[in-house]
């Protein structure tokens, strides 16, 4: 992949890369057109597809994560990108054998709240992998999805940090027809959980309309409660945070307005989803 990443590099033909986990849905693939219309026709699309342990917490769904990499491929030959990346744990971190990999990629600030509190290790792992996958593709551009509000800022910022000679581009989120952000993880949610997972978003359009109709700003806990009790109304919804923020530092607000962002995860069942909307 370097090699070839370097021959289209020496070339001076632009390369996009679309990082991902696999299991690839309508989301996913609007990256993927994305960084064609990026890179235009003469450019060249890489599609990553990688499920990376290091950024899953010891009790996390790594070993059930679904993966189908067939079907990815057939996904991503109909949008006619140029190469799967679909590296091994043996390529990228030795196997994982304890010892062999021993250098990270940590981002202290922005990675701090929201999903790094409640999953520590995590965004270490989404940065180290990320760092691995600029340096081996060599990419002039790097589509994330705006699904992921906070990884797509640390990425930004990791970029910027460490000099990383490409464009970060985010796309806006694909949802189901009632709401829901598409998600690999929705496949989790059989029966009647399905239907109740629509309660992220609805949060999110309930926040967006008291925002809209408030002649000034509201208090970050008073609307806090308001997402508190449409979850609590979901027999089967438990909310794990909800937060609003700065949209580029991702400090915390008191007031709410116009132009904040915010993002809750929800566990559904035992399935945790993560949303999120610029006010
Ligand atoms: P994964 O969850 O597979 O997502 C890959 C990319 O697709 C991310 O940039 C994510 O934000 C985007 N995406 C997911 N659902 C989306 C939706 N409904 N609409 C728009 N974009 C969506 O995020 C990861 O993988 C990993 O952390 C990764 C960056 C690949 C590092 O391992």
């Amino acid at each position: 992949m370097q090699r070839l990443g370097k021959v289209w590099q020496r070339k001076g033909v632009r390369v996009g890369l679309v990082p991902t986990m696999g299991y690839l849905h309508a989301g996913h693939l609007s990256l993927v057109r994305r960084a064609r219309q990026l890179v235009g026709r003469r450019g060249k699309v890489v599609v990553s597809i990688y499920v990376n342990p290091t950024q899953f917490g010891p009790r996390e769904d790594f070993s059930r994560y679904p993966r189908d990499l067939e079907q990815d491929m057939r996904l991503c030959r109909a949008e006619s990108a140029d190469v799967v990346f679909a590296p091994s744990d043996k390529e990228m971190y030795r196997g994982m054998v304890e010892g062999a990999f021993s250098t990270f990629v940590v981002e202290e600030k922005l990675a701090r709240g929201m999903e790094g509190a409640a999953r520590p290790t995590h965004f270490r792992g989404v940065t180290t992998v990320v760092a691995k996958l600029f340096n081996l593709v060599q990419p002039s551009v790097a589509v994330f999805g705006a699904k992921d509000y906070q990884q797509a800022v640390i990425v930004k910022r990791m970029a910027q940090d460490l000099d990383f000679p490409l464009d970060i581009d985010v796309a806006p989120i694909c949802r189901e027809a009632d709401g829901l952000a598409m998600s690999s993880r929705n496949r989790y949610l059989k029966g009647n959980l399905r239907a109740q997972a629509v309660v992220l978003w609805r949060s999110i359009e309930k926040i967006n309309a008291l925002v809209r109709d408030s002649s000034r700003p509201i208090a970050a806990g008073r609307l806090k409660t308001e997402v508190r009790k449409l979850v609590k109304r979901k027999p089967a919804a438990r909310l794990d945070y909800v937060e609003f923020f700065e949209p580029e530092s991702l400090e915390p607000v008191g007031k709410v307005q116009r132009g904040t962002h915010m993002a809750l995860a929800v566990f559904i069942g035992q399935t945790r989803l993560i949303d999120n909307a610029r006010l």
